[in-house]
């Protein structure tokens, strides 16, 4: 079987299961060849070696039963940069992005700035932003342990220096504060009938899930902020596209100032951001 062979069959067969069938079969073909997109593409009919169509076949059969590709691969891309996956964390989302890039917006004109990332998971975030601003000092916390491992390989094959602390968000941070505090939480309702079922079969409940109204998370991240955030400090948050008015209202209760939502490719609101004004900084414990 020559790679163009494997990725016809495979595309033939995942037109059940996913949206872009020939592209997952590309990545399929790539992975178990150990290739690049561009060698595919330059060498398609080079033949499959005996090891290779093994791994080949049993991915493809893990792919129709609905394992994310990100699984298969153990890397998804992010911020234009590799990560380690695996089934304790949540696979990076694309419009994730939006959050780093709004927290980019809110630093962009401070200088040595000390930034959190509540809920790190494999650690995208954390490493996307301290990767575009080397003079920040990146904290980054979970309550998931095997998270955090995933999330330390990541900074260390990055070559970025994050202090991982592992913590019910921010019950071990002790008395750091921060300019910025950033976070992608858990953000679906207990029993939101719209939640994936592939989804929740192959990414950690943890990470998907906030109580009853979906708001658990927010509502505790936002409520305690202004105790860990230096004055004027930001906060910049990733929230289900049906929760932006929410979660503005919640910063507002607590003092946060020009609360603004901004919008994901797909034009929904995604993420919040706000700033603390300079009376409402407290002490952290
Ligand atoms: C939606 S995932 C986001 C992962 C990663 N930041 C990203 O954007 O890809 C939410 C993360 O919050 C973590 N988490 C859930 N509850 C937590 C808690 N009480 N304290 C700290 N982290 C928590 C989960 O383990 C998970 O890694």
């Amino acid at each position: 079987m020559t790679r163009q062979q494997a990725v016809d069959f495979a595309a033939a067969r995942l037109v059940q299961v996913c949206d872009n069938p020939r592209l997952d079969a590309q990545l399929l073909v790539c992975h178990a060849c150990d290739i690049e997109h561009a060698v595919l593409f330059a060498h398609p009919e080079i033949p499959l070696s005996r090891s290779e169509e093994s791994l080949f076949r049993s991915c493809c059969s893990s792919r129709l039963l609905g394992t994310p590709l990100a699984h298969i691969s153990g890397k998804k891309e992010f911020w234009s940069l590799e990560f380690i996956v695996n089934e304790h964390v949540l696979i990076p989302r694309p419009e994730t992005e939006l959050l780093v890039e709004t927290a980019l917006q809110c630093i962009a004109e401070k200088k040595v700035v000390k930034i959190l990332d509540l809920g790190t998971g494999c650690g995208a975030i954390a490493v996307a932003i301290a990767k575009e601003r080397r003079d920040c000092t990146v904290v980054a916390a979970d309550i998931s342990t095997p998270a955090l491992k995933v999330a330390r390989m990541n900074a260390k094959r990055h070559g970025i220096d994050i202090l991982f602390i592992h913590s019910d968000w921010y019950e071990n941070l002790g008395r750091h504060q921060f300019d910025v505090i950033v976070s992608n939480p858990p953000y679906i309702a207990e029993k939101d009938p719209e939640l994936d079922a592939h989804v929740a079969q192959f990414e950690p409940a943890l990470a998907l899930i906030s109580g009853e109204s979906g708001l658990e998370a927010l509502e505790r991240i936002i409520g305690k902020a202004s105790r860990y955030l230096a004055p004027g400090g930001h906060i910049v948050l990733e929230h289900g596209f049906r929760q932006g008015q929410q979660t503005r209202r919640l910063l507002q209760q607590h003092g946060f100032e020009q609360v603004r939502t901004c919008q994901d490719l797909a034009g929904q609101d995604r993420v919040s951001c706000a700033h603390l004004g300079a009376g409402q900084a407290q002490r952290s414990p």
